[in-house]
């Protein structure tokens, strides 16, 4: 197994290094054997080289690589994003990564938020007519193919119906945005027939908004288009308790491409300081442990990661005084110690009823 590590920008660098011991201790504990590379893309190279996602990126990570671990992208020196586009929006669109998959763990409940990852206002496709200088117009148009909505809902549908949830809600705007809406329910009102086992609902996306910050456990699946699914996904990392607890996958289920990464920036106003929460960052290892098939070690690090963010090792966000290194240490100790609890329980004889 290989794991390919782009650590980025700002506190993405942080985040992501302070978790790397917990997959040598996995390593060592497990004989998990999941190798890892780092590979320093990001603004400085950037600046340096003008290279954002080197030639021949693409295909190494999709042959070589089971699963890539990301920090975050973005860089006050580069104010237009080009490098995180290049990087970030390369891999998404490059590797096919059209389902985003982002758990909001929350007092009521788990809610399963799928938002489409490669399309709708992403595309790129746009642009401007400046007048002496500035703007004057500016076009960025919302692209959908009933190909990639189709695979999108399908597989949303098919993942909430094998985890046994019960109920599954499509956000749109369709009264407002006709074209691209109406595509969006149609699809889903063709697909989600397949599907008995679920109770399907609709929601324009403002109300959606509403309802779930007054009333989450109202919902337990969620299928978004890709600017819709990106904001809610904030608003669920806010009920959770912050940014920094919220981490995604972004898959492609056809070629088992996996990219995971914490849902937050890179945040200058608190890079450098030694204090960015390392919890999404090591949520997102644990979906990538998942994904390459490490589930039972997945558990236990999130297990671990919990208890740490509610103890005064916690970083500042969370209402700590702790620091990203000690947290990420306290949880690879509490992480051993599991391990080691399990390795004495299999060391005893087996109980018979
Ligand atoms: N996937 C990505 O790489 C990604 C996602 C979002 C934003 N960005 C980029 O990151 C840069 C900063 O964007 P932003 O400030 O809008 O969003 P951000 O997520 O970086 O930060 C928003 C706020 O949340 C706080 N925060 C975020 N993560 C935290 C953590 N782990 N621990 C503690 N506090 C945390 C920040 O301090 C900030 O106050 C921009 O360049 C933006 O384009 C990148």
């Amino acid at each position: 197994m290989r794991l390919a590590v782009i650590p980025g920008d700002g506190i993405g660098r942080e985040v992501v290094l302070a978790v790397l011991p917990v997959l040598a201790l996995l390593n060592e504990a497990c004989d998990l054997g999941v190798e890892h590379d780092v590979f320093g893309w990001g603004a400085d190279e950037w600046l340096a080289t003008g290279t954002g996602l080197p030639d021949g990126a693409l295909d190494s990570l999709a042959t070589e690589y089971q699963a890539i671990v990301l920090g975050a992208l973005g860089d006050p020196r580069i104010p237009d994003m080009a490098h995180g586009r290049s990087i970030l929006l390369g891999l998404r669109r490059g590797l096919d990564l059209y389902v985003n998959y982002r758990p909001l763990d929350l007092p009521t409940g788990r809610i399963d938020l799928f938002r489409e990852n490669t399309q709708g206002l992403y595309v790129g496709v746009g642009g401007t007519i400046a007048r002496r200088g500035s703007v004057s117009v500016a076009i960025d148009e919302c692209v959908y193919t009933r190909e990639t909505v189709e695979k999108f809902v399908r597989f949303g549908l098919r993942r909430l119906a094998d985890t046994g949830r019960t109920k599954v809600t499509l956000v749109h705007k369709s009264n407002a945005v006709p074209n691209t809406g109406r595509l969006w329910q149609e699809v889903f009102e063709a697909e989600a027939a397949g599907f008995p086992q679920l109770s399907a609902g609709q929601e324009y996306v403002d109300s959606f908004c509403y309802h779930l910050v007054r009333d989450p456990s109202s919902y337990e699946g969620v299928l978004a288009p890709n600017l819709f699914g990106d904001i809610i996904s904030d608003i669920g990392a806010a009920l959770m308790g912050g940014l920094g607890l919220a981490s995604s996958a972004s898959i492609c289920p056809e070629t088992g491409c996996g990219l995971f990464e914490p849902v937050h920036g890179s945040a200058p106003d608190i890079a450098g300081k030694g204090i960015a929460n390392p919890a999404a960052a090591a949520m997102s290892l644990a979906m990538a442990l998942d994904h390459m098939g490490y589930g039972k070690q997945a558990v236990l690090l999130r297990d671990s990661v919990r208890e740490v963010a509610g103890t005064e090792l916690a970083t500042p966000d969370l209402g700590g005084s702790g620091t990203t290194e000690g947290f990420m240490a306290e949880v690879t100790d509490r992480l051993g110690a599991r391990l080691g609890g399990e390795a004495d329980r299999a060391g005893e004889p087996a109980t018979t009823a």
